[in-house]
């Protein structure tokens, strides 16, 4: 993988110095690390040094707003059933996502945003407490939980009616000791998924790479479609996935 390719993936759109400074010196060692949590509890360390508040991986809840809206009303009416809609973001970090997902849907909401570091979850409870952020639903609820996305015991069988993943799997698919834990954080995802809900993953990992392996890791439960997207003339993907 080119330098600069892992420089899209590490900068994100908000490119600070110091999200420079760990690009032009990440090493082969760093990219091998990143499924593990202490590089994530330095990365967000880091950010609410620089007092930055949200961090994105590949673009923020902005570029994504219209997609899952849209994937979101097409679950709500082949599942009318459900009085609350629950969403769960998995390795969410500081993302803006769960906000904005909180903030605007009409329908009532149940956001969670899970990640495996108590940095940034606290970064993320600090950041809700101080602002305060209103729901357009006064039912809607925003929470976030620290967990291990690759053990979601707390969550009961087909919970969920949205699954968003936006860089977590490529995190652990970049090294060898990573790859259990794609399959794994796979497998329990499309357990706590509800049987017309939607798993999304969003990644720069190309279909040729990422559709064998996910169906191939699915063990022929899923199906998979992929939409391109283009965000401030880079190509990213998401993989919509389905039980069949
Ligand atoms: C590439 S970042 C993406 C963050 C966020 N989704 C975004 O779009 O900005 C990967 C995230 O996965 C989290 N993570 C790594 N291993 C995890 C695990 N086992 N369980 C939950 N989160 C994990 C990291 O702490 C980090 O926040």
């Amino acid at each position: 993988m080119s330098v600069a390719r892992v420089c899209r993936l590490f900068c994100g759109f908000k490119g600070t110095s110091v999200t420079s400074r760990l690009c032009s010196s990440l090493s082969s060692d760093l990219l091998h690390s990143m499924h593990k949590k202490e590089l994530w509890d330095n990365f967000y360390v880091q950010k609410q040094r620089d007092t930055i508040q949200n961090f994105d991986w590949f673009f923020n809840y902005r570029a994504l707003s219209g997609l899952l809206h849209q994937c979101l009303h097409s679950s709500l009416q082949s599942d009318s059933s459900s009085d609350v809609f629950r969403i769960l973001d998995l390795g969410c970090g500081i993302s803006d996502v769960g906000l904005g997902l909180f903030q605007d849907l009409p329908e009532p909401v149940q956001v969670t945003c899970a990640d495996i570091s108590p940095v940034a979850i606290s970064m993320m409870q600090q950041l809700v407490s101080t602002c305060s952020p209103m729901p357009k639903n006064s039912s809607s609820e925003l929470r976030f939980v620290e967990m291990d996305c690759t053990r979601l015991d707390s969550f009961h069988s087909g919970l969920f009616n949205l699954i968003l993943d936006k860089g977590t799997t490529d995190i652990f698919l970049r090294s060898a000791a990573g790859k259990p834990m794609a399959i794994q954080m796979l497998m329990e995802a499309l357990r706590v998924l509800h049987p017309s809900g939607s798993f999304l993953q969003f990644s720069d990992e190309d279909p040729d790479a990422r559709i064998p392996w996910l169906e191939s890791s699915g063990v022929g439960r899923v199906k998979v479609n992929v939409q391109e997207l283009t965000v401030q003339g880079a190509s990213y993907y998401v993989y919509v996935i389905n039980v069949k």
